[in-house]
């Protein structure tokens, strides 16, 4: 079976980017500032206190100043680079430490800290630095109207269609650091495996649909992900 691989879709979660020093979503207390994290990001929650989700968004984007990324990150565009068949790596991450590590075939379900959204014109641009309140549009030049580019909860993660597709082709799924909470992301393994693909597991403990795996190595994603990949690129 191993032998007939050559499509695979990798997706990644906060666990990836533990080792680099970014809190998970799930494994503190959920807090930040005294607000529970589910009510900072919503849609509602930036129409009722836009400067208290720019602020929290403000902070995690500083906060990629200060981190690198991980083995995980590293081994995983060496993957990119070195794979000769098809790969998609879907993160669920707003951080840019995928990108950084030098990945290419990746998309950003869940969007990226670095970007800003106009909701004026409708244009997606990088953004360094602070947003808040005050942020003007580089495109139309709009003052006020520039939210992160995040998805937020209820509103649809970014290229399902493109995603699904891929789930439908790949001969191998591997699921790495992700708790499989949040829908529509811990539905893929579901989707690839009805579909026939093989499936496989990178968690520090069990995730919540761990039997959906065909196979699951329980460890930290900085020494299984390097491990993997050296296993599949010497097949
Ligand atoms: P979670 O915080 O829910 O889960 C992180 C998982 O990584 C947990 O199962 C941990 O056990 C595991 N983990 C922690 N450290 C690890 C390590 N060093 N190596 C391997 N695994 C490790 O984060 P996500 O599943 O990514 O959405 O959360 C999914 C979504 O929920 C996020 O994208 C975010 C949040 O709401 C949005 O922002 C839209």
């Amino acid at each position: 079976m191993m032998n007939d691989i050559q499509n695979i879709v990798i997706l990644t979660g906060a666990g990836v980017s533990a080792e680099s020093g970014l809190a998970t979503f799930r494994g503190f207390d959920g807090l930040w500032d005294g607000h529970r994290v589910e009510d900072v990001c919503t849609p509602d929650a930036f129409s009722r206190d836009p400067a208290l989700v720019h602020a929290f968004y403000d902070a995690r984007r500083e906060k990629l100043g200060t981190v690198e990324p991980n083995a995980a990150h590293r081994a995983l565009a060496r993957f990119d680079a070195e794979w000769p068949g098809e790969l998609l790596l879907i993160t669920q991450n707003v951080d840019d430490l995928h990108e950084r590590a030098g990945s290419k075939r990746l998309l950003h379900m869940h969007g990226e800290l670095a970007k800003g959204w106009c909701l004026a014109c409708g244009e997606r641009f990088g953004w360094a630095g602070p947003m808040g309140v005050g942020a003007e549009c580089s495109a139309c030049g709009t003052v006020g109207a520039v939210r992160p580019d995040i998805v937020w909860f209820g509103e649809m993660p970014y290229e399902m269609e493109r995603i699904d597709d891929a789930l439908r082709r790949c001969d191998l799924f591997v699921s790495i650091g992700t708790s499989g909470a949040v829908y529509p992301a811990a539905g893929f393994v579901q989707t690839a495996r009805y579909c026939g693909a093989s499936t496989l597991e990178i968690n520090l403990e069990p995730s919540l649909g761990s039997s959906m795996f065909s196979k699951s190595r329980i460890g930290k994603a900085g020494e299984l992900v390097p491990e993997w990949v050296k296993e599949m690129l010497s097949r």
